[in-house]
C-alpha cells in the first residue's frame, strides 16, 4: 500500500526521499510524489502517475526540486483514479500546506462540504485534499496546533507527513492505525511507514503509537499524544542491515526469499531448542494458564491464513482443544465464541495488516488472551499483543510471501508442540520425533531447492493454462491452498484449491481435456485417498502434475504427467516441505508468462485498508 518518506536536515531532500521511495515500491502503487521546502524557492510539488521513475526523470533524480526539508509518497489509489492530480502530496488552496497520507480519512465527503461552503476549492478526487485544506482552514500561525484541531475531527486510520512553507524548519508526522517510525541522524531527521526505507541513513528508529504527534526537526524529534503533552520515545537500534533488503544478484526478491528459506528456518528454530526441549521467550502464559485454555482462534489473511490452515490440523491433534481458523476481515463482524478461556493466535508477516489488527483488537475486547506470530518487529500488532514470538525471516520484499510462511508454520508447530508437553497430550518419543526433524528441517528444505531445474521444466510445459485446480486432503489441502493463492497472485492465472473428496460435489464438472491439476499426496496416511482422487481427474482429461513424498515417487509416477517429490519428514512438518516446489512453480509461471513477480498488479505487501 501507499508508503511514506520524509527527511529534515543538512542534505538535499529530494534524492533521500526518491531513495527512500525506492525502498517502498515493494508494498505497490500507482503514483508517486514529494514536496520539498527551499528558503529561496519555497515549498515546490513534484509528483506523477506510474511507477517511480516517471518522478526521477521529472525532477532529473531530484536535482530539480531543491532544499533541506521535504516528504515523499508512492500512493495506492482508493479515493479517486491513479492520476497526477490524485497523486500525493496533497496541497491546500494556497499551496502553503503540503500532505502524504497513508490510509483512509472516512468522514471526508462531510468534510469536503463544509470546506466547499466556506470557499474552499479542491483540485482532487482524494480524502487526503481534505486534510491539507483543513489544516489550512485552522492555521493561525502555528502548525502544530492546526493539526491538533484538524485530528479532532477526521475519521479513518492515517499516517501523515505534513509541510507548512511559513513554518521551514519542521515536518509533523502524525499517526493512527497506520504504521510510521522516526529515524535518527546527526542534525537530521527521518520518517517513514517502512524501516527499509530509511535503513540506508539510520538504524536508530522509533515506532510511532495511535495518536501521536511528531515534529521533526533539524536539532531532534519532538513526540506529544493526543493530549499534547510530551512523550518520551523509546529508542531502537534495526539489526538487519541493507543487503538484507537488496536483491543480492538475484533477478527477483521472490526468488531470493525462496533461496534463504533454508537459513530463515534454522535462525527460527535453533534458538528454540535447547537441550531437547522448546524454549519460547516472548510467551508468558503459565503452564495452568495453558491447562486452563478452552479453545483455540487463530485469525489472520491470505497466506497468514494458510499458515493457521495448517496449524488447525496440526494443533487439533496434538492438543485436543477446539481450533478455529477465520479471516480477519470477518472475525471482526462474525459475533465470534471468545471469551477469557480463549487463546486468540494472530498470525502476520508485517504486523500492520488493518483487517487483522481489527479483529486482534476484537479478540482482545471479548476476553482472549493474544499471542502473535510476527516478523516485522516493532510492527503495530506485535506491541497490541499480550505475547509475541518473532519469525527470524529477515525482511520480505517480494509481495507474496515464502519466507514469512515458512517461518509462521514452524513457530506454530513449536508452539504446539510446547504446548502439548504441558498438556501431556504427547508422548516423550513423539515429542523427540518431531524435535530432531524439525532440526534437519533447513536441510531438508535445501535438498528440495535442489530441485529448481525440473520444476522450471513443468513451469514451461504448463505455462499456458488458463485454469489449474489443487487438490488435498488434510494438511495438503492445507498446502493446496497456499499453493493456488502463490500461483494466482503472481501468474493472473486462475486457479482454486479442493479438499479431494469436495470435488465430487460439483468442481469435477469443471475437469475437461488438459485442465492441469496439482494434486498433492504427500501426507502418507491418505496417500491412498489421493490416488484414487487422481485417478478420478485423469480419467477426465485432466494433466496431472503430482507433489509427494520420496517413499511414493513410483506409485505416483505411474499415473500422473509430472512429479515432484519431498524427503520424509514426520507427518506434521510435511508442508514446510511441499510448500517450496509450489513457491517455485509459481515462481517460474509468472516468470514465462513475463508477469512482474514482486510488484504484482493491484497489490500491496503491506495491506493497512480495511
Ligand atoms: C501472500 O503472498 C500475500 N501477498 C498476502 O496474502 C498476505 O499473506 C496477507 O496480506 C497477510 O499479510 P500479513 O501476513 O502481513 O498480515
Amino acid at each position: 500500500m501507499c508508503g511514506i518518506v520524509g527527511y529534515i536536515g543538512r542534505e538535499e531532500a529530494a534524492p533521500i526521499l526518491l531513495d527512500g521511495l525506492k525502498r517502498l515500491e515493494y508494498r505497490g502503487y500507482d503514483s508517486a510524489g514529494m514536496a520539498v521546502y527551499d528558503p529561496e524557492e519555497g515549498l515546490t510539488v513534484a509528483k506523477a502517475k506510474g511507477r517511480l521513475s516517471v518522478l526521477s526523470e521529472l525532477t532529473e533524480g531530484g536535482k530539480t526540486v531543491r532544499g533541506t526539508m521535504g516528504v515523499g509518497h508512492t500512493r495506492w489509489a482508493t479515493h479517486g483514479v491513479p492520476s497526477d492530480v490524485n497523486s500525493h502530496p496533497q496541497v491546500s488552496q494556497s499551496g502553503r500546506i503540503a500532505v502524504v497520507h497513508n490510509g483512509i480519512i472516512e468522514n471526508y465527503m462531510a468534510l469536503k462540504e463544509f470546506l466547499v461552503a466556506n470557499g474552499v476549492d479542491f483540485v482532487s478526487e482524494t480524502d487526503t485534499e481534505v486534510v491539507a485544506q483543513l489544516i489550512e482552514y485552522f492555521y493561525e500561525g502555528d502548525l502544530l496546533q492546526a493539526v491538533g484541531r484538524v485530528l479532532h475531527r477526521i475519521e479513518g486510520a492515517y499516517a501523515l507527513g505534513i509541510l507548512c512553507a511559513d513554518e521551514p524548519d519542521k515536518v509533523v508526522a502524525v499517526r493512527k492505525d497506520s504504521p510510521l517510525i522516526l529515524g535518527y541522524g546527526q542534525d537530521c531527521a527521518y520518517l517513514a511507514s517502512d524501516v527499509t526505507a530509511v535503513i540506508r541513513y539510520t538504524r536508530e528508529v522509533s515506532y510511532m503509537e495511535d495518536g501521536e504527534i511528531a515534529v521533526l526537526t533539524r536539532g531532534g524529534v519532538r513526540v506529544y499524544n493526543a493530549l499534547m503533552q510530551p512523550v518520551v520515545k523509546e529508542h531502537h537500534t534495526v539489526d538487519w542491515d541493507i543487503d538484507a533488503a537488496e536483491k543480492g544478484g538475484y533477478e527477483h526478491f521472490m526468488f531470493k526469499e525462496i533461496m534463504e528459506q533454508p537459513d530463515a528456518l534454522r535462525k527460527t528454530i535453533s534458538p528454540r531448542i535447547r537441550d531437547g526441549e522448546i524454549v519460547l521467550e516472548g510467551l508468558s502464559l503459565s503452564p495452568e494458564q495453558i491447562r486452563d485454555i478452552r479453545n483455540i482462534h487463530i485469525i489472520a489473511c491470505g497466506s497468514s491464513y494458510h499458515v493457521g490452515m495448517v496449524g488447525k490440523y496440526n494443533l487439533e491433534k496434538l492438543l485436543r482443544i477446539p481450533v478455529e481458523v477465520t479471516v480477519a476481515s470477518e472475525f471482526r463482524y462474525m459475533d465470534p465464541i471468545v471469551d477469557g478461556r480463549t487463546l486468540a493466535i494472530v498470525i502476520s508477516q508485517s504486523g500492520e495488516t488493518l483487517d487483522t489488527m481489527a479483529a486482534l483488537r476484537e479478540a482482545r475486547s471479548l476476553g482472549a488472551h493474544i499471542l502473535s506470530i510476527v516478523n516485522v518487529v516493532g510492527s503495530s500488532i506485535a506491541r497490541e499483543s499480550e505475547d509475541v514470538l518473532y519469525t527470524w525471516a529477515g525482511p520480505e520484499i517480494a509481495v507474496a510471501t515464502t519466507k514469512a510462511y515458512s517461518t509462521q508454520l514452524v513457530v506454530l508447530d513449536m508452539l504446539g508442540l510446547y504446548f502439548a508437553r504441558v498438556l501431556g497430550t504427547v508422548t516423550r518419543e513423539e515429542h523427540d520425533r518431531v524435535i530432531g526433524e524439525l532440526l534437519t528441517l533447513p536441510d531438508k528444505v535445501a535438498r528440495v531447492l535442489t530441485q529448481t531445474e525440473q520444476i522450471q521444466y513443468y513451469a514451461s510445459q504448463y505455462f499456458n493454462h488458463d485454469s489449474v485446480f489443487f487438490i488435498g486432503r488434510n494438511l495438503d489441502y492445507a498446502m493446496g491452498l497456499e499453493g493456488s493463492l502463490k500461483l494466482k497472485e503472481i501468474s493472473y492465472i486462475h486457479s482454486e484449491a479442493y479438499a479431494s473428496g469436495e470435488l465430487k460435489h460439483g468442481t469435477i464438472s469443471l475437469i475437461e481435456d488438459g485442465t492441469l491439476v496439482v494434486a498433492l499426496g504427500t501426507y502418507g496416511p491418505l496417500f491412498e485417498k489421493a490416488m484414487s482422487n487422481i485417478l478420478e481427474v485423469k480419467s477426465r482429461g485432466a494433466d496431472v502434475l503430482g507433489l509427494t513424498t520420496e517413499d511414493h515417487r513410483e506409485q505416483m509416477a505411474q499415473v500422473v504427467d509430472g512429479v515432484i517429490t519431498v524427503p520424509e519428514t514426520h507427518p506434521m512438518l510435511l508442508p514446510s516441505l511441499s510448500v517450496v516446489p509450489l513457491q517455485l512453480f509459481a515462481y517460474y509461471v509468472a516468470l514465462q508468462r513475463g508477469c512482474d513477480i514482486d510488484k504484482p498488479r493491484n497489490l500491496a505487501k503491506s495491506v493497512t485498508v480495511e
